[in-house]
């Protein structure tokens, strides 16, 4: 099911008037053969977390959300942070929206995500470049994944026993284990 196109010969003007566009840090020896491998990232500790606060009666304050952490095989010490906000009731995730993520400083990779609650679905899209074959022309992949997350959610819920105005009149949380897993891209592209 994997889906690669190498486009070799159509970019390489581009490519060689910024052949570090993407790498600042070299990539580490194996870059190209993992990325064009069966390779997997890793997703790390999964969140999710909403909370729904009403200061009065008819007053509710909520919010979710998800942080997550990504790694590439071929770039090991590079922890991208994933991480989204949200207020827009009930669900606040519903994979409309492209999240971009943190990547460490001088990292030439770039991921983005998208989430659903209703559905559990991760979306991951990623950008990265391989410069170990050959440093004049470095290769950029996109990397493509989507899973199904099955999420462990707990909910606590607080009212407020005798509640008077400038209390909390309620309180519910949601709160849900954190998952790792294993993800490989369904599709990739690579172009030098
Ligand atoms: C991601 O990794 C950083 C650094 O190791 C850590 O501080 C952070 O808590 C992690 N985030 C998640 C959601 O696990
Ligand atoms: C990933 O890329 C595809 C194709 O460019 C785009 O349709 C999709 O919205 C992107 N998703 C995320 C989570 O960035
Ligand atoms: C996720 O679930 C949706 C709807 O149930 C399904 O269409 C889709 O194929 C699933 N995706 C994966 C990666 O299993």
């Amino acid at each position: 099911m994997q889906n690669l196109i190498v486009a070799l010969t159509a970019v390489l003007p581009l490519a060689a008037a910024a052949p570090y566009g993407l790498s600042q840090r070299n990539s580490t020896p194996g870059c190209t053969s993992i990325s064009f491998g069966d390779f997997a990232w890793t997703i790390e500790d999964f969140v999710y977390h909403a909370s729904y606060v009403f200061s009065t009666p008819a007053h509710q304050i909520a919010s979710g959300d998800v942080a997550f952490n990504l790694t590439h095989p071929a770039f090991p010490e590079e922890k991208v942070s994933c991480t989204a906000y949200s207020t827009w009731l009930t669900d606040f995730f519903y994979g409309n929206i492209n999240y971009d993520c943190k990547v460490p400083e001088g990292s030439g990779s770039e991921t983005s995500f998208s989430f659903s609650r209703p559905s559990g679905e991760l979306n991951i899209n990623q950008t990265w470049t391989c410069d170990d074959q050959d440093p004049q022309y470095p290769i950029t992949f996109h990397g493509y994944g989507t899973v199904n997350l099955t999420l462990d959610c707990k909910e606590t819920n607080y009212q407020n026993p005798d509640w008077q105005i400038g209390q909390i009149y309620s309180t519910r949380n949601i709160d849900c284990a954190p998952v790792t897993l294993p993800l490989t891209p369904y599709s990739k592209t690579a172009v030098a």
